[in-house]
């Protein structure tokens, strides 16, 4: 191949690299704009129907009913309008990145969940965690998501103990574990609960959009690292992040 056919090449990557971002930020744009569009809407069908139920006295039971599903299922929507505002905005609301205390982050997050700690008499250990270069909301909505998964999935009838530790590995990459005792999962759906929506227990008995953990992706791989799941049903999981200490220099 001569040169100029490959310079030719070259550029024509360019250029599809280029489109294919401002793709990428359009869709990202529209995802921003039209969930934050929904919730206006949807307020209004939850404000009307809660006031259709307080002022009408004769309404038979069945509508009644009907009109507090309508009510039950908008503020489920609104969840999942919610969280996928937080994931957009992943990308459309970056911070730069600064000096992250991954140690104060868990212990600020604990207090912020100080109320389920002491009721459900938690047990939560911190060691060795560094401090990182990241986006402080995003490091704090990943933290946030984590833990919390950890209390929601807990096993019945034992106290959750959730362990938080840093490993330092070569190349200025830290490992941190976030492992807990709760019910687990099968680790053949490891992979599964980072995708949108996809949540493997039952709904009515854990709320939720499926979406915490497709953030908490979306989160690491901004930082330029990783996440993964180990379980064991009955056990407990162990979400493992490998985060850079240092983010490499934007080009
Ligand atoms: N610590 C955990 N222990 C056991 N199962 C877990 C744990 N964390 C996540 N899971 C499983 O992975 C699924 C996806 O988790 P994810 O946090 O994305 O969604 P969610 O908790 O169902 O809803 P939300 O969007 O409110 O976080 C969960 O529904 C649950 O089945
Ligand atoms: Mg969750």
């Amino acid at each position: 191949m001569d040169m100029t056919q490959r310079k030719k090449d070259a550029e024509q990557l360019k250029s599809y690299a280029i489109e294919l971002q401002r793709n990428n930020k359009e869709l990202e744009d529209f995802a921003f704009i039209a969930s934050h569009d929904l919730q206006e809407p949807l307020r209004k069908i939850t404000t009307f129907g809660d006031r259709l139920i307080e002022k009408t006295v004769d309404l038979d039971e069945h509508s009644r009913d009907y009109i507090e599903r309508m009510g039950k299922s908008a503020r489920r929507m609104k969840r999942f309008i919610e969280d996928l505002l937080l994931y957009s905005k992943v990308t459309t609301k970056q911070k730069p990145f600064e000096l992250v205390d991954l140690e104060k982050k868990v212990k600020t997050v604990c207090e912020e969940m100080d109320h389920i700690i002491h009721s459900t008499h938690a047990v939560v250990n911190i060691s060795n965690l560094p401090t990182i270069e990241g986006d402080n909301n995003q490091i704090h909505q990943l933290i946030v998501n984590l833990i919390f998964n950890s209390f929601k999935y807990k096993s019945e009838g034992k106290p959750p103990i959730i362990n938080i530790f840093g490993k330092k590995k070569e190349n200025n990459y830290w490992e941190i574990s976030i492992q807990d005792n709760g019910i687990g999962f099968d680790e053949k759906y490891a992979d599964r609960i980072f995708k949108p929506f996809q949540r493997l227990h039952g709904r009515s008995k854990y709320e939720g959009s499926g979406l915490g953990l497709t953030i908490c992706k979306k989160i690491v791989e901004r930082h330029n690292g990783t996440i993964s799941a180990l379980s064991k049903p009955g056990v407990g999981t162990t979400f493992i992040l490998t985060l850079p200490e240092k983010q490499p220099p934007i080009h």
